[in-house]
C-alpha cells in the first residue's frame, strides 16, 4: 500500500463509492483510476468533487496562501503537494536506517501553507512539525492542521527546535529564494537539528528548470525572464554557479519571507559544494521534482 493509500480514510471511501454509484461511467472511472489513482484522485480532484468528500479531509487554504508557495487552483495545490510528499516519503524511507523508530519525526523547513504537511497528519507514521517566516501561513497551519505542529521562525537561524531532534526533513523550493549566505546558515541549522545519519531533501532552481522557463510564457511571467534573458543566466550559472536575483521590493513585501529573498539558480556541483562538510549527498537527479527543480538527498554526517 502506498502512503496516499495508507492515509485514506474508509469513510471516504465509501463515500467515493455512492458518488460512483450515481453516475453512468462510475465503472469505468473505477476501472480507469484502480486502487493507487483513486487515492491520488480522493485528495486532490474529490474535495472539489463532492462536499461530503471535503469535510472528510483537512481544510484548503485560502487562495491569497495558495499562489504564494504554489499554483492556486485547489486541485493543482493539493496534486501536487500529494505527488511531493509520496516522493520524498518513498525517498527518505529507501535511505533510512532500518532500525529507526515509528513514528519518524520529520520536518518540513519552509512548510507555506501546509501544501505537503497536511497529508502528514493523517498518518500514525510520522510525527510532522512544519517551521515557515511568514505568520500568515503559520497561523493558517496551525489553525488548520492540529495534528501537525506548525511554528515561526526568524530570518536568521536558529530553528525553535532541539538539536538531534528529527530523523528526516526537507525543504521544498525553499533555497530556490535564499541567497548562499543565508543558505549556509539554514544548513549548518538543519544538521544541528537532524539526528546523526538523518535525512534531508533539498530542492533547488538549477539548468533543467532554466530549459523549462525558456518557452514557456507562464514562466517568463513569473520570473520576469524572456528567451534572451532565460540564455543569459544560463551563461552566467555556468560560469559563476549560484546566481541570486532579488524580488523587487513588492514581491518582498507580498511574500513576508525576509528581506533577502529572490530567485536562485545554482548548478548542481555547486550545490553539493554547499553542504560537503555537513551531509553526505545519497541521492540527486537534475529536474527530480517533475521535471522542474533539482533534487538532492543528503544524510547527515557524523560530526
Ligand atoms: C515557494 S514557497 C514553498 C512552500 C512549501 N515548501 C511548498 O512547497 O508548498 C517558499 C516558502 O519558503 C518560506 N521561506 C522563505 N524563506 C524562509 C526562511 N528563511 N525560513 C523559513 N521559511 C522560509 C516562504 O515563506 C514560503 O512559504
Amino acid at each position: 500500500m502506498n502512503f496516499l493509500e495508507s492515509i485514506t480514510s474508509k469513510e471516504i471511501r465509501d463515500r467515493f463509492n455512492e458518488v460512483l454509484d450515481t453516475r453512468p461511467d462510475g465503472r469505468i472511472v473505477s476501472y480507469i483510476l484502480a486502487p493507487d489513482k483513486t487515492a491520488e484522485w480522493l485528495h486532490s480532484v474529490g474535495p472539489g468533487y463532492d462536499d461530503t468528500m471535503r469535510s472528510l479531509l483537512p481544510a484548503i487554504p485560502p487562495p491569497n496562501l495558495r499562489s504564494i508557495v504554489a499554483a492556486p487552483e485547489e486541485e493543482i495545490f493539493l496534486w501536487t503537494g500529494a505527488n511531493d510528499i509520496s516522493y520524498f516519503l518513498g525517498v527518505l524511507e529507501h535511505y533510512a536506517s532500518p532500525d529507526l523508530a515509528v513514528p519518524r519525526r520529520i520536518l518540513d523547513f519552509g512548510c507555506g501553507c501546509g501544501r505537503l504537511t497536511r497529508y502528514l497528519g493523517l498518518s500514525d507514521r510520522y510525527r510532522a512539525t512544519g517551521t515557515d517566516i511568514n505568520q500568515d501561513h503559520v497561523d493558517w497551519c496551525a489553525a488548520n492542521l492540529p495534528r501537525v505542529t506548525t511554528l515561526r521562525n526568524k530570518a536568521v537561524p536558529p530553528l525553535p527546535l532541539a538539536d538531534n531532534s528529527i530523523d528526516f526533513a526537507y525543504s521544498l523550493s525553499v533555497f530556490s529564494h535564499l541567497p548562499e549566505r543565508a543558505a549556509l546558515a539554514w544548513l549548518a541549522d538543519l544538521a544541528r537539528v537532524l539526528a546523526p545519519g538523518g535525512l534531508l531533501i533539498i530542492t533547488t532552481h538549477g539548468l533543467n528548470a532554466l530549459q523549462v522557463i525558456r518557452p514557456s510564457k507562464i514562466h517568463h511571467a513569473m520570473f520576469g525572464m524572456d528567451e534572451a534573458a532565460v540564455d543569459v543566466m544560463s551563461n552566467r550559472l555556468a560560469t559563476e554557479r549560484l546566481v541570486f536575483v532579488p524580488y523587487s521590493a513588492e514581491v518582498v513585501d507580498a511574500a513576508k519571507a525576509g528581506d533577502e529573498y529572490g530567485n536562485t539558480f545554482i548548478s548542481m556541483d555547486k550545490a553539493d559544494s554547499l553542504w560537503s562538510d555537513l551531509f553526505e549527498t545519497v541521492y540527486s537527479k537534475s529536474g527530480g521534482l517533475r521535471g522542474w527543480q533539482d533534487v538532492f538527498v543528503l544524510r547527515r554526517r557524523h560530526s
